[in-house]
């Protein structure tokens, strides 16, 4: 087929705008929470209130907050602006992490994708960038938004709250900067935690929100590659963020859990591979994460594959929970 500019340029206009329109979209947000005009528009405001609050020049603001109502961001009520229902969710202090946080880990996954293939990866950029990354990927404990639902997540039978508001000891494989764990550490007051994380910028991290949360006596951060950790005192539960977890070193960590988990004890690891079934907006998300773990040399295992790597190791009643639910759960005892 012969494509002519016209037809040319209404496929950019199909494919390519919305996407350009979008990027641009999400760097705009990211600055209107910069300057304050998000917060302004979250009880609403109007253009010479929100000039007079941010000193920006009239112009500028009538702009900014028009591209915000023509993405869908913003409305206006005559001469007032304010946020959309769903952006005041979005922006306010309910959600698993703030948006900022959010917004900056995720501008530093696309920027790896940009380099995708060139050697640089999670390891190679920088320490502020890696720890917003890790951050994007788990609740923010300090927040602590999902604390006061983890009680009734356990009496549900919820796999991980469940074990977790029994278990004393907690055996972290992957911990990163603990935003599940600092969690689980303050809902659970029985509970104490050991994390081992290879990047020590990210360990940092997960020992000053401890410290911010006062939690420092009952979670360590052990600083190695989960293969090298070992303790004398076996742990209640194992958790195992094998999502992050290069070929080479799984069978290392796989013989750590087995090694220091007690006979019995439950070992869960979390599994982002798509089964069918999810909304549209989920598998783009999950095929883009995997163009980076892929790139990393994790693995993409199915729920199946993730099953047969536990059995392998010699762990028991290996098995998939949570199948089409936001949290899927590979969970093994230990024999
Ligand atoms: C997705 S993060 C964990 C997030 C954490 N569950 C939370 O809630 O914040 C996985 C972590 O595993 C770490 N990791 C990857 N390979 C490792 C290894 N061989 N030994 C120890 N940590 C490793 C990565 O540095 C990364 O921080």
């Amino acid at each position: 087929m012969t494509e002519t500019l016209p037809t040319v340029m209404a496929a950019e206009m199909r494919v390519l705008d919305p996407l350009v329109s979008a990027q641009k979209l999400l760097a705009l947000i990211e600055g209107a929470h910069k300057n304050g005009i998000l917060e302004l528009l979250a009880p609403g405001a109007t253009i010479p209130a929100i000039t007079t609050a941010t000193k920006l020049e009239a112009g500028v603001v009538a702009a900014i907050v028009d591209a915000l109502v023509v993405g869908g961001v913003a409305e206006n009520d005559n001469e007032t602006f304010h946020l959309t229902k769903d952006w005041q969710a979005v922006c306010g202090p309910i959600g698993v992490r703030p948006l900022p946080a959010t917004l900056h880990g995720e501008r530093v996954g696309a920027e790896l994708l940009r380099h995708v293939g060139t050697g640089d990866d999670y390891w190679s950029v920088s320490t502020d960038d890696r720890v917003a990354l890790a951050a994007s990927l788990s609740p923010d404990p300090i927040q602590g938004s999902l604390v006061p639902t983890l009680p009734a997540q356990a009496a549900a039978g919820e796999p991980l709250p469940a074990a977790a508001s029994t278990a004393n000891r907690y055996l972290e494989l992957g911990c990163g900067v603990a935003g599940m764990t600092l969690s689980l550490l303050q809902a659970f007051p029985q509970l104490t935690v050991v994390g081992v994380e290879l990047s020590d910028d990210l360990a940092d991290e997960a020992e000053r929100r401890a410290e911010v949360l006062g939690l420092r006596d009952r979670f360590t951060v052990v600083r190695s590659d989960a293969a090298d950790f070992d303790d004398e005192e076996p742990f209640d539960l194992g958790f195992w963020s094998q999502f992050f977890f290069a070929e080479h070193t799984r069978a290392g960590a796989l013989r750590t859990l087995f090694d220091n988990i007690r006979p019995g004890g439950l070992v869960a690891a979390p599994i982002v591979h798509p089964i069918g079934g999810e909304p549209d907006a989920v598998l783009r998300r999950i095929s883009l994460l995997r163009v980076s773990t892929q790139s990393w040399g994790v693995p993409d295992r199915t729920p199946e594959e993730l099953v047969e790597e536990f059995q392998t190791a010699g762990l028991v009643d290996a098995r998939a929970v949570g199948q089409g639910k936001r949290s899927m759960l590979v969970l093994a005892n230990r024999p």
